[in-house]
């Protein structure tokens, strides 16, 4: 019986995804780079990456397959390796690298990284209707009064929330940089002088987890503080961080008496 010739396709193959891989990853980026005179690079799109890659593998399972005797010798290089020690090597790289390769692309794809969301979150969704109708008890208190709770609130302030919204409200406290989600400074106009009252007081009762989905795709590390502080307190707060930042909350359109 004549001893069959080991044959390599399979590693021909396995060799042509890399190179193929390689110039849609490494090389094309400076080859569009010359053609369209740009000063940069142009990376290839990651989805166009893998569709590239599905079409390669495609072509090659093609190409094996176009004749019987291809194919077998495709399939042999699977089968017992005999004396022939390049092929052993061969077969236990592949059986080494396979199982690690997936495991990078899973662990790559699903490790938290510190790249920003791409997407865009709304800082100020729809206030939730149980809030709507709610109302700070001390806005018809008299003017001392008043000036007391704004006082309270401003040092209720300043032990809460200065770590991260900072003692003159301008978004710098101390742990401020900590958090890919700055927290809001107070001081800018856009922020809550847009809002009503009881928009600030949803939001510091519920905080971050109390937000609705399309303002989470970013983390937000703003606590709820419906545990640690009462209704009561929580609208005076409101009261001394508003004039702690110097800004007005925005008025209810309703006519009021
Ligand atoms: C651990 C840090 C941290 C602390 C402490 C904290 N906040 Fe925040 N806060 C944030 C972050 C981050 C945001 C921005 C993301 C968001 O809107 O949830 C935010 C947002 C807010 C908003 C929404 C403002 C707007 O215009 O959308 C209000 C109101 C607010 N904080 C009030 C407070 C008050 C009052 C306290 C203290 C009782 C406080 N925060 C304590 C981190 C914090």
């Amino acid at each position: 019986m004549i001893k069959k010739k080991n044959s390599y396709l399979m590693i021909w193959v396995i060799v042509s995804f890399i190179i193929v891989f390689v110039v849609i990853k490494y090389i094309s980026p400076y080859i569009f780079m010359v053609l369209l005179a740009k000063g940069h690079s142009m990376p290839t799109p990651s989805t166009l990456i893998i569709w590239y890659m599905i079409l390669a593998v495609l072509g090659g399972l093609i190409f094996v397959s176009t004749s019987s005797v291809r194919w077998e010798n495709f399939l042999s290089f699977v089968l017992p390796a005999g004396d022939d020690s390049t092929k052993k090597i061969l077969q236990i790289t592949i059986i080494v690298a396979f199982p690690l390769l997936v495991g990078w692309f899973v662990y790559s794809g699903t490790a938290p990284g510190t790249a920003s969301p791409v997407e865009l979150r709304i800082q100020h969704p729809t206030l939730p209707q149980k809030f709507e109708n709610i109302k700070n008890p001390y806005t018809h208190v008299d003017e001392e009064a008043k000036r007391r709770c704004i006082e309270e609130g401003k040092i209720m302030y300043q032990q809460n929330c200065r770590p991260c919204h900072g003692s003159k409200a301008d978004g710098n406290g101390p742990f401020a940089n900590s958090f890919r989600l700055r927290p809001i400074n107070f001081t800018d106009p856009g922020t809550i002088a847009t809002v009503i009252e009881n928009y600030a007081f949803w939001r510091i009762k519920e905080g971050g987890p109390g937000l609705p989905g399309v303002s989470t795709p970013w983390d937000s590390a703003m606590p709820a503080w419906k545990d640690a502080l009462n209704d009561e307190q929580i609208w005076k707060i409101i009261m001394g961080e508003y004039k702690t930042a110097g800004v007005v909350p925005r008025q209810t359109e309703t006519l009021e008496h």
